[in-house]
């Protein structure tokens, strides 16, 4: 009988990915979200890929008394917690909604499985809980800073689990600090569906493209990089999906928790993102350079080598893999799910 992952968040970006994956490779699992940045739609496409049912439970991880009964009809043996809200911005304006949400869900949850005697728990974090990097390619044991609230609900969290495993031996913690996912599912049945205008690149650059926004706005052409622009690590989600189940696998199989980063370890500056794209897209894609945004850093990108020797895990995908897979997926799905 395959163990069964509770799987918060699933719904979302990252979170159904990861589901197909789950379920590609047999694992069961039990879906969890309370739809509040995502659709009931992507539960019928993951059915669709995987040609299974998924158990979908409308829970808000902060509901205490809804998740105990799930636990209590399920038979859990790890999970992995998506559910959070992820916008920097928003943050600012909303820290208690981040707080909430984030902290507060994670201490229910973690309460929760503690009584049901699960005991292993894989944490979304963030390359966003390294604050302003002094070196690059960075590593797990650089100094960590938070400059937003988003930014430090993910590094309570973090101290939070280190604690809880510090307290309990027998907690097993995967804490996973990824950097910046992109791309879909290579069927175009699944993707990233932001609400609103998007903050973030790839999206932005993808709805420009299916000639929903007019033009990108590059955030600063002075920056102490390549062509000027700001370098980030772009990393396939089905890449990123994966290194959830080499982690998951790792908890089976040996005590103890651990830190990881989840990157490429290769750094891309916005204009070659564009360039990436518009080969992708086979059209160009209209530009223009912005001020820098607030807060953005020059460079961010990862030492992928602790990954690669504690899981055996490495990406694979290219950035054009990437792009033509984010496309597909804009492409089919213009309006979102
Ligand atoms: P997402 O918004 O697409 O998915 C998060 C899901 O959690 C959504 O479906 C939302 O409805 C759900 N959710 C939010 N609050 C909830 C609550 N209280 N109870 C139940 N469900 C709740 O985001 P994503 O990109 O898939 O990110 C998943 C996780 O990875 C988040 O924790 C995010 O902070 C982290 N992360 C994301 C990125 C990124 O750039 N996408 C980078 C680093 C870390
Ligand atoms: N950019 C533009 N124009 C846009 C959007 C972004 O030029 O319209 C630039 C940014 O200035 C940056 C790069 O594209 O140089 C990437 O920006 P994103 O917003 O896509 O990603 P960030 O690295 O700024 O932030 C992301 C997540 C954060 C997380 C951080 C670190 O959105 O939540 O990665 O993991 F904290």
């Amino acid at each position: 009988m395959a163990e069964t992952i509770l799987v918060t968040g699933a719904t979302g970006y990252i979170g159904s990915h990861t589901c197909v994956c789950l379920l590609k490779a047999g694992w069961r699992v039990v879906a969890v979200d309370n739809l509040s940045n995502s659709s009931m739609r992507t539960v019928d496409r993951i059915q669709t890929l995987c040609r299974q049912k998924l158990p979908f439970h409308l829970i808000d991880v902060r509901d205490e008394s809804a998740l105990m009964r799930l636990l209590s009809q399920e038979n859990i043996s790890a999970a992995i917690h998506f559910a959070g809200l992820k916008s920097v911005s928003e943050s600012i304006s909303k820290p208690l909604d981040y707080y909430d949400n984030n902290v507060n869900g994670s201490i229910t949850l973690l309460k929760v499985l503690h009584q049901h005697g699960v005991r292993k728990f894989v944490f979304s974090s963030s390359a966003t809980v390294y604050g302003e990097p002094k070196h690059v390619p960075i590593s797990e044991n650089a100094s960590l800073s938070a400059t937003n609230p988003y930014g430090r609900s993910k590094l309570f969290i973090e101290q939070i689990v280190n604690d809880l495993s510090e307290a309990d031996a027998e907690w097993r913690i995967a804490t996973l600090r990824y950097f910046n996912p992109a791309g879909a599912h290579e069927s175009g049945l699944l993707g990233e569906d932001p609400r609103g205008q998007p903050n973030n690149l790839m999206p932005y650059i993808a709805q420009v493209a299916v000639g929903k926004l007019p033009h990108l706005s590059v955030f600063g052409n002075d920056y102490p990089t390549s062509d000027g622009t700001g370098v980030r690590d772009y990393i396939h989600v089905m890449d990123l999906a994966q290194g959830h189940l080499s982690a998951l696998s790792r908890l089976y199989s040996r005590s103890g928790s651990f830190t990881v980063n989840l990157g490429t370890g290769q750094g891309v500056t916005v204009l070659q993102a564009v360039a990436a794209f518009e080969k992708a897209c086979g059209a160009s894609i209209p530009i223009t350079v912005a001020p820098r945004r607030a807060g953005d850093i020059a460079s961010c990108y990862a030492s992928a080598n602790k990954a690669e020797e504690l899981l055996n895990w490495k990406a694979e995908k290219t950035l054009l893999q990437m792009v033509n897979d984010h496309w597909r997926w804009q492409k089919q799905n213009p309006n979102g799910y």
